[in-house]
């Protein structure tokens, strides 16, 4: 075993999900290993645990899969149970921790962030129930990164992580798996995929792309082998470094080849993306695009047409920034439903404590309680599953949905890259101003509510402050205003648009032209666009 010495080097603060920097960051010298041996001291060390490893395929996931293994094993791990040549998706990862009931896992990821020696890299820590670590941890963590004086790894060759099967280091056992086979299994258990098998026999077409990502192998697995898809439904299908150049990030600016496609003259019946670590995903019919927080409210309606959700939902829950719609479901059916901040993270207690079996957020997240990361796939199936039970198109789902449930419009606009000083400045006098908002009428509309929004967790008590800028107005429309804690360089203002309509007759706006008083009234109060001297957002979903 080697010790080296070494000093902390600034930055090394997890975000929303994990550390993410730009990858010829992430190989300076001692910057890897700094932050691996933070995570092994932040849970209290590594000895005699086990963990799972493996990541999206992007630039530098194979020497970091090394690096991570040979630190695992000189902080006295006892077994790692790794994807074979370092693959995982984020959802696969959760479900291998929590099948193998392993003390955690490391996944390298910088999730829907562009790959490459010039783009993103990643590393996050999931905890034993297969979740993102809370902050408490990741505070932890951090505070070790500005202490670090030595860490810890083996000298060795590289392992071969290219084979299935059992191998050792150092005395560490190391387990290579099939990155998809486990996945696969539980999606089987969760949905009827017989009726979906059907479908397809039907002639039913769907378009998956897999955005040159980690879900390629997966989709074709499971979508084209086991389901029957015609051979090409899966689309991009090879992981690739640098993700084939392409912005894995499924939302209608970066997925644009697939919504061209589906609003094509030869579109399929359904299509669907997923991002570079598999956790996220977007669901799109012939010319109607579903928003996510749409396709949240859709699920928790329709879950229980699949088998693994057939005895009904615990309950539900949203992030804070994602539409009511599916508050509106849940009254309805009688769900509990719950409001968290942005990040997955927030989830896992709730799930945990079995509150809720169903979670979404706006940022293309959905998934329930069978992992503890959100599942780009799993989403897809579900869909898949509903639409093969109700046999209706998608477009005729959401019509069906929005006349039972009334129409959330909804739209997010993104400031991508914006000078950070003026981003918080922004933050600062929009905090301060918040009292003197309400009453006041904007844009012909009172201004019922206006806070920073503070989440206090009902499992654990924990309070986490400062979650993003709620301005409400009377009859239920509002904007929220927060910054991306995930982005690499400078600040990404994100602001999110909605309002409801419950007259059918209003169901066929275009959500701008429903939105447009609201997007005016946020910039009379914010100024976004005066501020950063943008005309538009970056990315509109
Ligand atoms: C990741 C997290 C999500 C979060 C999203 C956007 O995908 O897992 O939970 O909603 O990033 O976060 P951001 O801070 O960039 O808005
Ligand atoms: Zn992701």
């Amino acid at each position: 075993m080697n010790t080296v010495a070494t000093t902390p080097i600034d930055g090394q603060k997890p975000g929303t999900s994990g550390l993410r920097k730009k990858t010829r960051v992430f190989m300076q010298p001692h910057f890897l290993e700094n932050f691996v041996q933070s995570i092994f001291d932040g849970i209290g060390g590594a000895r005699g645990k086990t963990f799972v490893l493996g990541g999206d395929g992007r630039f530098f996931n194979k020497r970091a899969a090394q690096v991570i293994l040979r630190m695992a094993a000189a902080n006295g791990a006892t077994h790692v149970i790794v994807g074979r040549d370092a693959l995982l998706s984020t959802p696969a990862a959760s479900h291998l921790i929590r099948l193998n009931k392993t003390d955690g896992g490391i996944i390298m990821s910088a999730s829907h962030n562009p790959g490459g020696e010039d783009e993103d890299f990643g590393v996050k820590f999931n905890m034993a129930n297969g979740g993102p670590a809370p902050e408490y941890v990741t505070n932890a963590m951090f505070e070790r990164t500005r202490t670090i004086q030595e860490y810890h790894i083996v000298e060795a060759q590289n392992v071969d992580l290219s084979t299935v099967g059992d191998t050792e280091l150092a005395g560490m056992k190391i387990t290579v798996v099939d990155p998809v086979a486990d996945y696969a299994a539980l999606m089987e258990t969760l949905f009827d995929f017989d009726a979906i098998r059907a479908m397809f026999a039907g002639g039913f077409r769907i378009q998956f792309d897999a955005m040159c990502a980690i879900t390629g192998p997966y989709g074709q697995e499971i979508l084209e082998n086991r389901l029957g898809a015609a051979p090409g439904s899966v689309v991009h299908g090879t992981p690739l470094p640098d993700f084939g150049g392409m912005h894995p990030d499924p939302n209608p600016t970066w997925a644009h080849e697939l919504m061209d496609t589906m609003n094509g003259p030869d579109a399929p019946d359904f299509g669907a993306a997923s991002d570079g670590d598999g956790d996220r995903n977007m669901v799109v019919g012939p010319n109607i695009y579903v928003s996510p927080s749409d396709s949240l409210a859709v699920l928790a309606a329709n879950a229980h047409l699949a088998k693994g959700y057939a005895a009904g939902l615990k309950g539900v829950a949203r992030s804070m920034p994602t539409s009511a719609a599916v508050d509106r479901v849940a009254e309805k059916m009688g769900l509990a439903c719950f409001e968290t901040p942005t990040g997955w993270k927030f989830f896992g207690n709730l799930m945990d404590d079995g509150r809720v079996s169903l979670c979404g957020e706006e940022s293309f997240g959905t998934g329930s309680d069978h992992v503890r990361e959100k599942d780009g796939l799993w989403a897809i199936l579900m869909w898949l599953n509903i639409l093969a039970k109700r046999q209706m198109s998608v477009a005729e789902i959401m019509r069906d949905h929005w006349q039972s449930y009334g129409r959330n419009y909804y739209s997010r606009h993104d400031y991508e890259a914006v000078d950070s000083d003026i981003a918080n400045t922004m933050m600062d006098d929009l905090r301060s101003k918040l009292d003197g908002l309400v009453g006041q009428t904007i844009q012909g509309h009172r201004v019922s509510e206006a806070d920073d929004y503070a989440y206090h967790d009902p499992v654990d008590g924990s309070v986490s402050a400062q979650q993003g800028i709620r301005v409400l107005f009377d009859g239920g429309a509002r904007f929220v205003i927060r910054l991306s804690g995930t982005g690499t360089s400078g600040a990404t203002i994100r602001l999110y648009l909605e309002s409801l309509e419950t007259d059918p007759a209003n169901f066929d706006q275009d959500p701008q032209d429903a939105l447009r008083w609201i997007i005016l009234a946020a910039e009379d109060i914010a100024g976004i666009r005066a501020r950063t001297g943008k005309s538009g957002p970056d990315v509109t979903t």
